[in-house]
This record gives structure tokens, sequence and C-alpha cells, in this order.
């Protein structure tokens, strides 16, 4: 069976725990797109060329608690932008989400680039306020400056001429600002469950 599940949303919308949970729950693989860009921008950050750290990326570069910082996230927005980085990413990407057994992949671009004919596109968002508070949480540190990152890295995801950040024409929207992620997660799985039925 081919079922792709493809997760858009800016930072910390709550993303990589709606699909841990949907891959748990229907067996699918999990690729968390984002960890691609903050392995690159990893590399940058060390001195490499970025395209060339792109091609060049191994599963093992994807490991690491140093990729879950801020300025991880910064890193990745901007290497993000060059359209050689995404060119290099795509392919690896788009075999992932096509592969035997269902795929749920998580990301900016995922139902609009990567994968357009996804069996179900979601596009999980909050309010940037919510957003930071969550990955304050998170992180810790100051929050108001967790909430100048949010808004920084939105700006340039949304921004870029390449892929930018936006919701395919159709996703289903869900907005977690006033929703726990419980309750978004059960709405998830109740679209998905629907959606194979249909195509079974
Ligand atoms: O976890 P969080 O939502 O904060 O970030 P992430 O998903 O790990 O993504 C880090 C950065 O990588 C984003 O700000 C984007 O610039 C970039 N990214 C992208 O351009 N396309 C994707 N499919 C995934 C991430």
């Amino acid at each position: 069976m081919i079922f792709t599940v493809a997760i858009d949303g800016p930072a910390a919308a709550g993303k990589g725990t709606l699909s841990r949970a949907v891959a748990e729950r229907f067996g699918f693989a999990h690729l968390d797109t984002g960890l691609l860009y903050r392995a690159v921008g990893a590399k940058v950050a060390g001195g490499a060329e970025p395209e060339a750290a792109a091609l060049a990326l191994q599963p093992a570069d994807l490991a690491g608690d140093h990729l879950r910082t801020l300025e991880a996230g910064q890193a990745a927005s901007k290497v993000a932008a060059l359209p050689g980085v995404r060119a290099a990413l795509v392919q690896f990407q788009r075999n992932f989400a096509r592969r035997e057994g269902g795929a749920v992949l998580d990301g900016r671009d995922i139902g609009t680039v990567i994968c357009p004919e996804a069996e179900v596109k979601l596009f999980v968002t909050a309010t940037p306020e919510v957003r930071a508070h969550r990955r304050w949480l998170e992180v810790g540190g100051d929050e108001a400056r967790v909430l100048a990152e949010v808004r920084e890295r939105d700006a340039r995801d949304m921004g870029r001429a390449d892929a930018p950040l936006a919701a395919a024409a159709d996703a289903v929207v869900l907005d977690t600002s006033t929703l726990d992620i419980e309750t978004v997660v059960g709405q998830a799985l109740g679209i998905i469950t629907a959606r194979l039925r249909e195509t079974r």
C-alpha cells in the first residue's frame, strides 16, 4: 500500500507530536524533514558549502541534541531558502513519501512540493504566541527571545521564493491555538482513518 500523510505548518505548531502519533497508530514510517535542514545548517555552521553538505547528508547526521536548539532552527531556515539545498533533498523525501507501507512526513512543503499527490494533507498551525510558549517550555531561557525567534523564522519560511511555507489548497487546516494536542491528534486520526477506508 502506498499512502502518504503530509503534515505541514510553522515552527512549534505540534507537527512532531502529531506525526509520531500518526506513525504509531497506523504503522507508517515517519520522516521529520526539518531535521534534514537542521543537519545541513549545522554542517554549514561548521564550514561546509551548503549544497555539497545537502548532497552528502547521511542518516547518522540526523541524530544529536545539538540539532534541537534555537540556533540550529535559525541555521536550518537560512539554508532552507537556498534552491540548491532544497533540490538536493527532494528525491530522498519523495522516495520516502511513496515507500511501500505508508509514510508520514512533517515539514513546510510536503503537501505543496514534495508530495502533491499525498492521500491526506494536514496544515497544523497556532498563533505565534502559543507556539513560542510551547517551544519555550521545551528549551527554556527568555520567552520573549523565543517569540522573536519564532516570528523571524516564520517570516523567512513564508517569504522565501522557493517552496514557501503555505497550506496546500486541498489541506485540512488544524488550528491548535485553543485545542490541546490530544484533541488535534484525535481529529487527525479520524481524517486519516476515513481516507484509508476510501482508498481500500
Ligand atoms: O521543529 P520546528 O517546527 O521548529 O522546525 P523544523 O520543522 O525542524 O524546521 C526547521 C527549519 O527548516 C524551518 O524553519 C524551515 O526553514 C526549514 N524546513 C523547510 O524549509 N522545509 C521543510 N520541509 C522542513 C523544514
